[in-house]
């Protein structure tokens, strides 16, 4: 499967973002780099995601001549993670996007079942006023994310994007049934999951990763 068979998929091709990942897949990379590479590819991401936010003028002085000059409008921006390894990519997003609000939403797979368990859900009160960015590394079956997404509508917001690092096909066509309106960028587009829902070739378990717990 390719970018092209899921028009809800955008995957970032940038060298830096490519190059960035293969470091973060590889096995012998160290906790602390492979902490760092998710927040510097999570600002890459950031960078791509927001491409596509409106713009008005405003008249401004230059020290040689009055000037209407472009800056960002619309909604302001809630970065909502996906517990616990979407925290691992909330710097980055941030750097970029500093004055955003940040949700946290807690869902746990159930290993027998793989479905999403909800143990936390904190986001701010002005939440569906906001253009939202749902940031979880590996889109893996998609059950969490769909999870986290039905949450955020109830609440009433619209205008949700996905941002991981890894989909796998499974986990793309899961949203793209459940939740076609919401854009999801990518570093790469994976080949598959395997029978533990892991997905392969994939970087293991993002969060024991970043964290350290393992
Ligand atoms: N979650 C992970 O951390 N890694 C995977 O491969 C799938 C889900």
């Amino acid at each position: 499967m390719t970018q092209r068979d899921f028009p809800n998929l955008t995957v970032v091709m940038h060298p830096l973002v490519q190059h960035k990942l293969t470091y973060l897949r590889a096995a012998e990379t160290t906790t602390d780099t492979f902490r760092r590479l998710v927040r510097e590819i999570s600002q890459m991401l950031a960078y791509e995601v927001t491409r596509d936010l409106p713009m008005e003028t405003l008249n401004i002085t230059t020290p040689v001549a009055s000037f209407d000059s472009p800056v960002i409008a619309g909604k302001k921006q809630c970065i909502v993670s996906i517990l616990r390894a979407g925290n691992g990519m909330l710097d980055g997003l941030l750097e970029l996007l500093p004055s955003a609000r940040v949700g946290h939403i807690g869902l746990y797979r159930d290993p027998a079942t793989l479905e999403p368990v909800e143990y936390y859900f904190k986001v701010p009160e002005d939440v569906a006023e906001r253009a939202v960015i749902v940031v979880d590394p590996m889109l893996a079956t998609g059950n969490s994310a769909a999870a986290a997404i039905d949450r955020l509508k109830e609440c009433g917001c619209t205008g949700i994007k996905l941002v991981c690092l890894l989909a796998a096909p499974e986990g793309v066509s899961n949203l793209l049934k459940h939740h076609p309106d919401v854009p999801i960028l990518t570093a790469a587009l994976d080949e598959k999951l395997n029978d533990h829902g892991y997905i392969v070739p994939g970087l293991g378990d993002a969060g024991d990763r970043m964290f350290g717990t393992r």
